[in-house]
């Protein structure tokens, strides 16, 4: 029997801060709004690098990190739903760059849950035993999603990239896991859709920049999403008082607030970083991870029980506990 863990993190993010007040000269917003509302201060903001440059970076980072070499590795899965092009796929472009020629890459679209349904997709490639190291990456350039005259969204996203090498090992380290869509509500949040073009179709094109019905969304995380990290805690060998950390997806701070009253476990143990980089969507987990493990909150040294969920579009929610 093969199992899998996480050996290695490490996060990248573009150079350039946009602040609340920078936000406040082109639209008509405050520091004020945006940081009792959110809890965000700032994020960054693109000026050059794609998803892909993003994820390069991660990716390089993790090989350098961890001492291992670009051939060594079996696949690559990016989680984004800002990939640089649908084809080539943005994990084929980070392949290339990073010269991991034995490694199947592919991107896979979960919006905000894009990260834990692609470190739990990675985890049943290895614990099949026919592969050892994968990267699972989670890179976004939310910027481009964004139209910039709609204050109710702009002010919320940011970009950046985050991953994880997985390697195989002896012993068990992915204790439990939930994964969750429910399509019947997708109209909450929607981006990019595409309308048929050809000479032979009659159809309007529709509005492609990212559209969010905010309280619906803030209802779900706090009443669907909480409810099954419940669940699935209940479900593992580990009660909630014996996590270290719960890594949720950074959108919002009083989401984490609530949620930590709703799941009953010491609100110290939700780590935040929303005030510095927004809602990176699929980057969030793993930008947030890495800067637990920078900090010394995170050991990487086996010892400690750490949950992770992602919510957002679709909608999907995803949940793992994992030992780190
Ligand atoms: N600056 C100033 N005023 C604003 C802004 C802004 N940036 N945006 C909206 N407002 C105004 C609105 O126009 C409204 O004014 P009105 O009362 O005069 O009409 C007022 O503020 C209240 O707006 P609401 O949308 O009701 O504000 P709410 O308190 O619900 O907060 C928010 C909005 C922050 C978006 C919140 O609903 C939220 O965080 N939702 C969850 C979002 C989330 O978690 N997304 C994660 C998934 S994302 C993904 O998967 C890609």
């Amino acid at each position: 029997m093969a199992f899998a863990k996480i050996s290695q993190v490490a996060h990248y993010v573009p150079e350039q801060i946009v602040t609340n007040e920078d936000l406040a000269q082109v639209m008509d917003t405050s520091d004020e709004w945006i940081s009792s509302r959110t809890g965000i201060k700032e994020r960054r903001i693109s000026k050059t690098e794609s998803t892909g440059d993003l994820a390069t970076a991660v990716a390089k980072q993790l090989l350098e990190k961890s001492g291992i070499s670009a051939e060594e590795l079996d696949f690559i899965i990016l989680a984004t739903m800002t990939p640089d092009s649908m084809m080539p796929s943005t994990a084929a472009r980070v392949q290339a760059r990073i010269g991991a020629r034995k490694a199947f890459a592919f991107d896979l679209t979960a919006a905000c849950s894009g990260f834990t349904f692609a470190l739990s997709t990675a985890e049943k490639f290895i614990s099949s035993g026919r592969f050892g190291k994968g990267l699972v990456i989670g890179s976004e350039t939310m910027s481009k999603t964004l139209d910039w005259t709609d204050r109710s969204t702009a002010v919320l996203f940011g970009d950046g990239a985050g991953g994880v090498l997985l390697e195989a090992s002896d012993k068990q380290h992915f204790l439990a896991e939930s994964l969750n869509s429910d399509g019947s509500r997708s109209e909450c949040l929607t981006y990019g859709q595409t309308g048929l073009t050809s000479p032979f179709s009659v159809q309007e094109n529709p509005d492609a920049f990212l559209k969010m019905d905010g309280r619906a969304v803030f209802d779900f995380a706090i009443r669907d999403v909480a409810k099954s990290i419940k669940n699935t805690i209940e479900e593992s060998p580990l009660s909630a008082e014996e996590l270290d950390y719960l890594l949720l997806h950074q959108a919002n701070i009083r989401i984490l607030d609530k949620m930590a009253r709703k799941i009953g476990v010491d609100r110290d143990k939700l780590p935040a970083n929303m005030t510095k980089y927004g809602n990176t969507s699929a980057a969030s987990i793993p930008i947030l991870l890495s800067e637990c493990v920078e900090e010394g909150l995170i050991r990487l040294d086996g010892s400690q029980k750490i949950l992770l969920s992602g919510f957002g579009g679709g909608l999907t929610w995803g949940t793992l506990i994992v030992t780190i």
